[in-house]
């Protein structure tokens, strides 16, 4: 049996660039054979930047109940909420002190978030990779979904899983990342040289799951591209538009070159209006089942199972790490 594992951060709507991302690939490990699927909401990751109460409530509710919509099947994926879990913040701290300070401050992502922090850079964004690597390591993952972005991450948790083993005796499964070729990295529609971000604060920029539809097709008709009308996947030279064709092609599994050879002799606006339809349809069917568990009293049964089983997974592997250091009694 495999475990595929990922995390998601309740940090605002989230984006079609997280679907193509992040739950696609997770949704496809789930049609295989002897797999378990573990998601979670990672509300303790959030907290790294500000984060207003109310508002990380409504977005943990919101997250999971878009998770299920986007079809997660429950015999086969556990949905929880890490805070919900304390190990995770117990392993957490262990692999904190396991980590090197240098090694921390040479992330990408801390170096592009720390910037944008004018009230102070919190400590936990310095740490969180290590608390990244506990909510993996906890649960023995084979495989970790993610988008392009978290590759780094996934990096050091491999690097801190051997360093544990190598101190301690093998105590970790050291992951692999499962990052697919089309969709890894959506860019932003009004501006493909950025990554398309839920925290973008241009919405033309991204589509949210639950973007209402007929704005969402409007973003991919006002979307960015280039005056050459010919519908061809060159990344340098035509960012916006193979940004459009990735997105396609994620949806329809079709691939670039199908997409290039039927829309040979058509304009930009006609392949345009073509995906806005294909994005219609898709939001359409996920906000619907959205609708419905956002509103059924079957969430809680969900994350509480959830939770329960995580739990089970997490405070035996905590035990045996606590054992091998020499923490507490036995
Ligand atoms: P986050 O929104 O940072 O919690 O990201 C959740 C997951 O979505 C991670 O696996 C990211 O790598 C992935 N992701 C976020 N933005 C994008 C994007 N623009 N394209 C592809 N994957 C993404
Ligand atoms: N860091 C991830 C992100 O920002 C979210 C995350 C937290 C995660 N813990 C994880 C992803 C464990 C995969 C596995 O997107």
């Amino acid at each position: 049996m495999r475990r595929v594992l990922t995390g998601i951060q309740p940090s605002g709507h989230i984006t079609l660039g997280n679907y193509l991302g992040a739950i696609r690939p997770l949704l496809e490990l789930q049609n295989e054979d002897d797999v378990e699927l573990l998601v979670f909401i990672a509300d303790l990751h959030a907290i790294t930047v500000p984060q207003e109460r109310a508002k990380l409530r409504s977005n943990i509710k919101e997250l999971a109940a878009l998770l299920l919509a986007c079809g997660l099947d429950l015999n086969k994926s556990h949905l929880f909420i890490q805070s919900e879990v304390p190990c995770h913040n117990q392993l957490g701290w262990v692999m904190e002190c396991n980590s090197y300070i240098g090694e921390l401050e040479r992330m990408t992502q801390f170096k592009d978030k720390k910037v944008k922090q004018v009230d102070g850079v919190s400590a936990g964004l310095l740490t969180y990779p290590p608390l990244m690597a506990a909510d993996i390591l906890l649960y023995d993952a084979d495989l970790v979904p993610v988008g392009e972005d978290q590759k780094q991450h996934l990096e050091i948790t491999r690097d801190l899983a051997t360093r544990f083993n190598n101190k301690y005796g093998e105590t970790f499964k050291v992951p692999e990342a499962y990052i697919l070729k089309t969709g890894a990295r959506i860019m932003s529609l009004a501006d493909p040289s950025k990554k398309m971000s839920k925290s973008d604060s241009n919405p033309k920029g991204y589509i949210s799951l639950l973007d209402d539809i007929n704005v969402a097709k409007k973003k991919i008709k006002s979307a960015v591209t280039d005056s050459d009308n010919k519908i061809k996947f060159d990344k340098d030279n035509k960012p916006g538009l193979s940004n459009l064709i990735t997105i396609y092609s994620a949806l329809t599994n079709k691939e670039l070159s199908d997409i290039e050879n039927i829309y040979q002799d058509s304009t930009y606006q006609k392949f345009k209006e073509d995906l806005a339809n294909i994005i219609g349809d898709f939001l359409t069917n996920i906000q619907d089942k959205y609708n419905y568990y956002i509103s059924s009293d079957n969430m809680d049964l969900i994350l509480n199972s959830g939770r329960d089983l995580a739990y089970h997974y997490a405070s035996r592997k905590l035990q045996k790490v606590y054992h091998k250091i020499g923490l507490g009694r036995y």
